[in-house]
């Protein structure tokens, strides 16, 4: 009689445990890794709408890879947890470009996450149902999220980056958001610069890629601009100061990307803290060479961490949304181990393999460049 009762509540557990599994939903993984960017909350947001109307629920990791530490650092990400992140800067979930999972280290070399640190992941993603993992992130991001594909986690690559210097993506969020704030700079810069009849020279972000010096340039309406793919010479830069003067422009405005270096000199790198060196300080040193080959009062102005805050641009995020709502789909369809990706403004998808360790540079003799001398812009070459 006990037995047969045991054997009752025991069926009615089993069924009504096999119930709520049933009801449970399928699970996605997001995080965000790598320096930030405006629109990482906006790709957060479309991930979690795109994903519940297909009847996932959206797991977010805090920290980067970080998150998928034991015990494990998550939140659930639902449609109240995204309302209203649209136009926050940063990522709500955090974000690191050091920790565990660095797939870079100190001079650009690739490191490999330790094999046990890859276990420790992929349990706590089984123990917590997630069958896809959504990687928000750049090039460094995107070679870890490669090495957890390769070891049997699901990776689906969303490429962000401010210096929009991947291959396999026309564009990336956060360089249109950068972009704008380089341009609102020289606007202001170009008034200060021509009342005093002075030289500023503006320190941009990049990396070893001259597209936001470039762009901000362009539509900055910079007089000079210095780019990694063109090193420049300094009496070359000089010459067209004193050429400025001689026409009646007193004031001169020099774009210079921190990646920038001198004919037969080198990029200007400022520590490794146990990961990638950083790039910055030339614009001082440009500033300093300026003075002396002119003898005009020159100054300068590092734009820094400014380029990688506020709210994202319109463009930034329609890109955003795109690109989260693709993720969601290529989870959804099992595209594992893909990217998405923008070309010929459409939002497709790649293979991460395909994709990462492939640095997409300025074409020095590109249309863009071309541009830029066609209305006077000098490359100090
Ligand atoms: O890759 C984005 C970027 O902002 C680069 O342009 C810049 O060199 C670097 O990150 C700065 O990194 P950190 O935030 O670690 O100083």
């Amino acid at each position: 009689m006990i037995n047969g009762r045991l054997l009752v509540v025991w069926l009615i557990r089993r069924n009504f445990s096999n119930f709520t599994v049933a009801k449970m939903k399928p699970r996605i993984g997001v995080l965000t890794s790598g320096g930030d960017c405006p629109g990482l909350n906006a790709v957060l947001r479309a991930v979690v709408l795109a994903a519940d109307k297909l009847g996932w629920e959206v797991i977010g990791f805090r920290d980067g890879f970080e998150g998928l530490l034991p015990p494990g650092n998550h939140v659930i990400l639902d449609r109240h947890a995204v309302n209203g992140i649209m136009a926050l800067g940063g990522t709500i979930l955090g974000t690191t470009n050091r920790g565990h999972f660095a797939a870079k280290v100190g001079a650009g070399d690739r490191a490999t996450v330790p094999v046990k640190i890859i276990a420790d992941a992929r349990k706590l993603l089984e123990d917590l149902r997630v069958r896809a993992l959504i990687v928000i992130g750049g090039d460094g991001s995107l070679v870890t999220a490669q090495q957890l594909q390769e070891s049997g986690i699901d990776c689906i690559g969303v490429p962000k980056t401010i210096d929009n210097d991947l291959e396999a993506t026309a564009t990336t969020f956060g360089f249109d958001s950068a972009v704008d704030v380089v341009v609102d700079a020289l606007d202001r810069l170009h008034t200060t610069a021509t009342s005093h009849r002075r030289v500023i020279v503006v320190e941009v972000m990049g990396r070893h890629a001259g597209w936001i010096a470039l762009h901000g340039g362009i539509a900055g309406g910079a007089d000079i601009i210095l780019i990694p793919e063109i090193p420049f010479d300094y009496e070359k830069i000089a010459g067209v100061i004193k050429t400025r003067e001689a026409a009646g422009y007193f004031g001169t405005v020099v774009v210079v990307a921190e990646g920038a270096r001198p004919k037969h000199g080198e990029q200007v790198k400022r520590d490794v803290e146990g990961g990638e060196f950083r790039l910055g300080g030339i614009a001082e040193i440009v500033a300093r060479e300026i003075a002396t080959h002119t003898g005009k009062e020159t100054r300068c102005c590092v734009l820094g961490h400014l380029q990688r805050g506020g709210a994202p641009t319109t463009l930034d995020r329609i890109l955003a949304t795109r690109f989260g709502v693709k993720a969601v789909q290529l989870a959804n369809e099992g595209h594992f181990g893909s990217m998405v990706s923008y070309q010929n403004y459409q939002v497709r998808h790649v293979s991460i393999a395909e994709a990462v360790n492939r640095l997409k540079l300025v074409p020095p003799n590109g249309e863009l460049v071309q541009t830029a001398r066609d209305v006077d812009i000098s490359f100090g070459d």
